[in-house]
């Protein structure tokens, strides 16, 4: 039986619709079950999953062999990743489809990816055959980060002109998809990219093409978008996070593309343009 975790979030809800499609039997944890609407109950089972109780997870994966694990962003990520591996190993579980993130194979120094980094290896080491899907920063973040285009049609991010080879989660889940359904990507570790590197000013132009209204990009500094986070209430851990891949954007170290979810899905990733006209709606 196939267990998907995250299955609530962003990639996770994508990926829910795409094994649907495929007429899989997989099983959902939730912690969450008043967010299941979403969720066609045929072939889907939902289960009461909850990283934080082991007792929850050491039920959930009785009967299962195969795990998508997606981790949330937490302090303590790399503890309950590892919690989970060594339970799946206990269980019988052999196969994991892991959700990390791009840049953690090599030295790039930032916690987020620190965090994927040592996981990654856990799982490697464990004797589980897996594959590692490590994406670039999710266009769909732009949905958060620009509630504020409703309101002033403006931008606000502190990323000066540094590019990124941005993905859509569609096409992530797509690929998750497809690695969870076909052979042939067993210990393999995937780095995944949309088409071309873009900067902050290019997806305002494409939102703002797609919404038909002017959208600005602010060019904020470090210390307003801290102010900014600490305001909204998050964590400073999590600004401190943020801060970093912003920085690490800034400077160009997040730009490299990748054919890979092309070459595994048979389909063209997503360009800012397309995904900004498919999610227009969020920003009006
Ligand atoms: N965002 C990016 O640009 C980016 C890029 C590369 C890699 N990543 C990686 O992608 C992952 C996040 O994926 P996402 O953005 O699709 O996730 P997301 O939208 O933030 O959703 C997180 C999911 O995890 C679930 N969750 C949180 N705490 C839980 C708990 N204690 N027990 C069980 N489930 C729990 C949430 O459930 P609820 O709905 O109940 O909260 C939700 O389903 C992270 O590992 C991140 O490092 C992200």
């Amino acid at each position: 039986m196939l267990f998907v975790t995250g299955a609530t979030g962003k990639t996770g809800q994508k990926l829910v619709k795409y094994l649907s499609e495929k007429n899989e039997r997989f099983q959902i944890g939730v912690r969450s079950p008043e967010k299941t609407s979403f969720v066609e109950r045929k072939n889907i089972e939902i289960i009461n999953f909850d990283f934080m109780d082991i007792n929850s997870i050491n039920t959930a994966l009785k009967n299962v062999d195969k795990l998508f694990l997606l981790t949330p962003i937490i302090e303590n990520q790399v503890e309950i990743t590892k919690q989970i591996v060594d339970v799946a190993k206990k269980s019988g579980v052999n196969y994991i489809v892991k959700l990390s993130a791009i840049g953690s194979e090599d030295n790039r120094d930032l916690q987020l990816i620190r965090w994927h980094r040592e996981t990654d290896r856990y799982i490697e080491e464990s004797g589980i055959s897996f594959t590692i899907l490590r994406p670039n920063s999710f266009m769909d973040n732009f949905i958060n980060y620009g509630a504020s285009i409703k309101t002033d049609g403006k931008l606000y991010m502190p990323r000066g002109e540094g590019k990124v080879s941005y993905i859509s989660v569609e096409d992530v889940a797509a690929v998750a998809c497809e690695v969870l359904t076909t052979k042939g990507h067993k210990n393999k570790i995937y780095d995944i990219t949309g088409p071309e590197a873009i900067s902050v000013s290019d997806v305002a132009l494409a939102i703002s093409k797609a919404t038909g209204r002017p959208v600005e990009y602010v060019d904020i500094p470090e210390k307003i978008a801290r102010q900014t986070m600490e305001s909204a209430g998050y964590p400073k851990w999590m600004t401190e996070i943020l801060m970093e891949v912003n920085n690490a954007i800034k400077a160009g170290t997040l730009s490299e593309v990748t054919t890979v979810a092309r070459d595994i899905t048979g389909k063209f990733t997503a360009n800012i343009k397309e995904w900004a006209i498919t999610n227009a709606d969020a920003f009006k």
